[in-house]
């Protein structure tokens, strides 16, 4: 049986274009099988035609100038994976007036231009999927759009970043220090030789933000989002966290709390036993609570070129499809329809209530914890737990204190005042503990 040809055109050809170029052309068979249609990546735009690749294509597919994309009549469906993020939103914004579809792998494209994107696209009738930009090759944003659609999302925990999650684990197995680990995950190329958006927790702030759209139905505006990194991290906080039966992983959550909703990302102290912390190394994880479904999780590889481009290459089918029946937009790209959207009220961190992991660098003399625990107890924070490995009378040693429930902004304030100290000789670290799934 011939089946209909659909063109494609293809900006990047990078990390992700040349795994899906690799499928399409690997499976080119099965896909028309599935998709019902042809499907053949007609050009493919690049910054440099003379670059060495992974794929071989031909010299006629290799193109430099966008334009002849958008110009093509042939080309129906756009994919973007390039990266940059003007680039792409101009791209995208043409693309969609020229009445083609796009997928995209680009999350922080969709973080901070989401809501002009899905405006524009629905008002000329294309579809817009972005399955890659969230957990690599887990389908988890077609699992919350249409899997889950039955239930409300209560809670959602991510473990999104590869890199940071890499990391950590090499960090709590061999007890080496950050910049090392980071030198060492740079030197496999699980880490970019600028690493700040991994490690500081951008990236995965921007896959929040596209899940926390589509769990709750809302636009979110970026900034709102609590980021904080892993750079603060010590092998002597892992360790502890050892001692008290936790691991510290960097989650991306999402929960409902009354009107406002909660978007934050930092390290966080889970329970050993829960299944997040068993995710190690480059893996990622979405575990999300549903009012009817329960407890579930996704797990798999969430970057990397052919888990991504099996993201991509889902998308392809999806509007391939689409386009054989004449129609777009059938499922809403956030899963709620557009008229029902609004904008999310997000929780400042401040408000947020849970035990903490302090870390206190004091010089060790008579009557510091005392001072601690005083200034603690005056901001209402009581204590569950304090650990002093060493005695080193005169010398700054770590002292480890681990609360009760307490608020943020009192644990703040309380900090500032204890920083201030004359046997404080550092910044406290403070680590936030989630309990879940246990
Ligand atoms: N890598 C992953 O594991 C992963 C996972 C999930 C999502 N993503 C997302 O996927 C997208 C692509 O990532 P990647 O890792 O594949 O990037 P990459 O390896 O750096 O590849 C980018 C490609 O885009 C081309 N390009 C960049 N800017 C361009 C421009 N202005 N005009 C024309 N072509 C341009 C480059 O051309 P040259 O080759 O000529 O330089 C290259 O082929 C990003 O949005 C990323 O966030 C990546």
């Amino acid at each position: 049986m011939a089946f209909p040809k659909i063109k494609i055109g293809m900006v990047g050809l990078g990390t992700v274009g040349s795994g899906v170029w690799k499928i399409l052309h690997r499976h080119q068979a099965l896909l028309s099988q599935r998709a019902g249609a042809k499907l053949e990546i007609s050009k493919v735009i690049v910054r440099s035609k003379k670059k060495k690749r992974p794929v071989r294509l031909p010299a006629k597919v290799l193109n430099s100038n966008i334009q002849t994309v958008l110009d093509d009549p042939e080309i129906k469906l756009i994919v973007e994976v390039m990266g940059d993020v003007r680039a792409s939103r101009q791209l995208a914004l043409k693309a969609f007036r020229a009445g083609k579809h796009l997928v995209t792998a680009n999350k922080a494209l969709l973080a901070l231009h989401g809501k002009e994107l899905f405006q524009e696209a629905k008002k000329n009738r294309v579809d817009i999927c972005f399955e890659a930009a969230v957990g690599g090759g887990i389908p988890i944003l077609r699992a919350l759009r249409e899997g889950f659609v039955g239930n409300r999302i209560d809670s959602l925990y991510g473990i999104l970043n590869g890199t940071c999650n890499y990391i950590l684990t090499e960090m709590s197995e061999r007890k080496t220090s950050f910049p090392e680990t980071l030198k060492q995950a740079q030197k496999l190329g699980y880490a970019e030789a600028d690493p700040r958006f991994d490690v500081g927790g951008i990236d995965a702030a921007h896959k929040l933000a596209i899940l926390v759209s589509i769990a709750h139905g809302v636009f979110v505006d970026f900034p709102k989002i609590f980021v904080e990194g892993i750079q603060g991290i010590t092998p002597f906080d892992l360790e502890c966290a050892d001692r008290f039966g936790f691991e510290i992983k960097l989650l991306a959550i999402t929960k409902k709390n009354g009107d406002k909703i909660q978007a934050r990302v930092h390290p966080t102290m889970i329970s050993k036993d829960s299944m997040l912390a068993a995710v190690k190394g480059v893996n990622n994880a979405v575990f999300l609570e549903g009012d009817f479904v329960g407890e579930g999780m996704l797990y798999g590889r969430g970057a990397g070129s052919e888990p991504t481009a099996s993201a991509v290459v889902g998308d392809i089918v999806e509007v391939a499809r689409n386009i054989l029946a004449k129609v777009a937009y059938t499922v809403p790209p956030l899963g709620t329809h557009a008229a029902h959207i609004g904008n999310a009220a997000i929780e400042p961190i401040g408000e947020w209530r849970g035990p903490y992991y302090l870390r206190f660098q004091a010089i060790d003399r008579p009557g510091v914890l005392a001072q601690i625990a005083k200034i603690l107890s005056e901001f209402g924070i009581s204590i569950s737990a304090v650990h002093q490995q060493v005695r080193e009378e005169g010398r700054e040693v770590p002292i480890v204190v681990l609360t009760h429930d307490a608020q943020e902004k009192s644990v703040v304030k309380a900090i500032a005042k204890i920083n201030r100290l004359k046997n404080i000789r550092r910044a406290t670290t403070l680590i936030r503990i989630e309990e879940f799934c246990q």
